[in-house]
């Protein structure tokens, strides 16, 4: 983030004081997206990165291919299905975004990944053909204009 704490308690205090400002430095949605149709979503993302520019955006996404298993799971238990799917978070950048980073269970983040036993870091790569074709978190920054 460029913003310095000086610099954001500035915002913080004119926000609550109603001095005409609105600002927000992080936007996070966990398990949600996926069921909103895809152009409610896209929609939703690019006015979020044209309102507030700087800001980041965490959230996760599933692939086409994890669509039918929650389809068959959300009819027998009456859950809402999944509606949109994303092969790939980088196609997210033509919104104005830019991407940080993105997780998986199988390819945790760096810092993350540093701490975990040696066994659990040789191993996580080999169960990726199975166990990382999941989720995917994915962290990103408002960048109006930039485009892939
Ligand atoms: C897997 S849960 C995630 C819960 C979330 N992490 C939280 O802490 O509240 C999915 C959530 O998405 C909500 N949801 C499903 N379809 C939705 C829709 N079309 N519009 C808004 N929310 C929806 C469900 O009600 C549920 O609360």
């Amino acid at each position: 983030m460029s913003r310095t704490p000086r610099e954001v308690a500035e915002l913080v205090r004119k926000m609550v004081a109603g001095e005409g400002i609105s600002f927000a430095d992080l936007f996070a949605a966990d398990g949600v997206l996926t069921y909103l149709r895809e152009e409610e979503v896209t929609g939703a993302l690019a006015r979020i990165a044209a309102r507030f520019p700087d800001s980041r955006l965490a959230f996760d996404t599933y692939p086409l291919a994890t669509f039918k298993w929650e389809h068959k799971m959300a009819a027998k238990r009456g859950l809402a299905l999944w509606q949109w799917p994303c092969d790939d978070p980088r196609t997210l950048e033509r919104l104005g975004l830019r991407l940080l980073e993105s997780a998986r269970v199988t390819r945790p983040p760096a810092g993350f990944r540093a701490e975990l036993p040696a066994r659990y870091r040789y191993l996580l790569p080999l169960a990726d053909p199975i166990l990382g074709q999941g989720v995917t978190l994915s962290l990103f920054r408002a960048a109006p204009g930039h485009s892939s």
